[in-house]
């Protein structure tokens, strides 16, 4: 059911239209659908409503940002590797002003040195990482409590 301040953007960027392409390793194998069929059945256990959205390029992504206010109540944001760099991406997430958890499959702290910078320092709620698809468990915990829709 969606109710008012329950909705919560889930949003990928750059190559993981090409999930299950990537290394499996490290990325786990699943597809995207895989991955956001998962987070759905997560957030409704959790009261949460979720819309998806994914684009390889860093202009769509900072506009899907500007019109996010309007579309949902909380985000969680899985950059890839905009992530490490995109300066412009934080400053439009910055804009939109919603709670918001920065997610990574890997871990991102124990890989290439680049990884580790995070634009989105200071702006997120948390910054999960390396628990492949339960991060976004985790995540959607933490947005349901700060929303108020927690079951528990
Ligand atoms: C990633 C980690 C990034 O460093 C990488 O560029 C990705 C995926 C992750 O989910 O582990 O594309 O965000």
């Amino acid at each position: 059911m969606t109710t008012a301040h329950n909705r919560v953007a889930v949003l990928h960027g750059v190559n993981f239209d090409i999930l299950d392409r990537r290394d499996p390793e490290v990325y786990g194998g699943l597809s995207l659908r895989e991955l956001e069929t998962n987070i759905e059945h997560w957030a409704r256990e959790q009261g949460l409503a979720t819309i998806f959205f994914q684009t390889n390029s860093e202009g769509e992504f900072v506009e899907y940002l500007h019109r996010l206010p309007e579309l949902a109540d909380d985000a969680i944001v899985n950059a890839g590797a905009w992530s490490h760099y995109s300066r412009a991406i934080a400053d439009a997430l910055d804009v939109a002003g919603l709670p918001a958890v920065e997610v990574h499959l890997s871990d991102v702290e124990s890989r290439e040195e680049w990884r580790r910078l995070s634009v989105f320092d200071g702006l997120v709620l948390a910054k999960i990482c390396g628990k492949g698809p339960d991060g976004y468990s985790e995540a959607l915990d933490l947005l349901a409590t700060e929303l108020g829709t927690s079951a528990a």
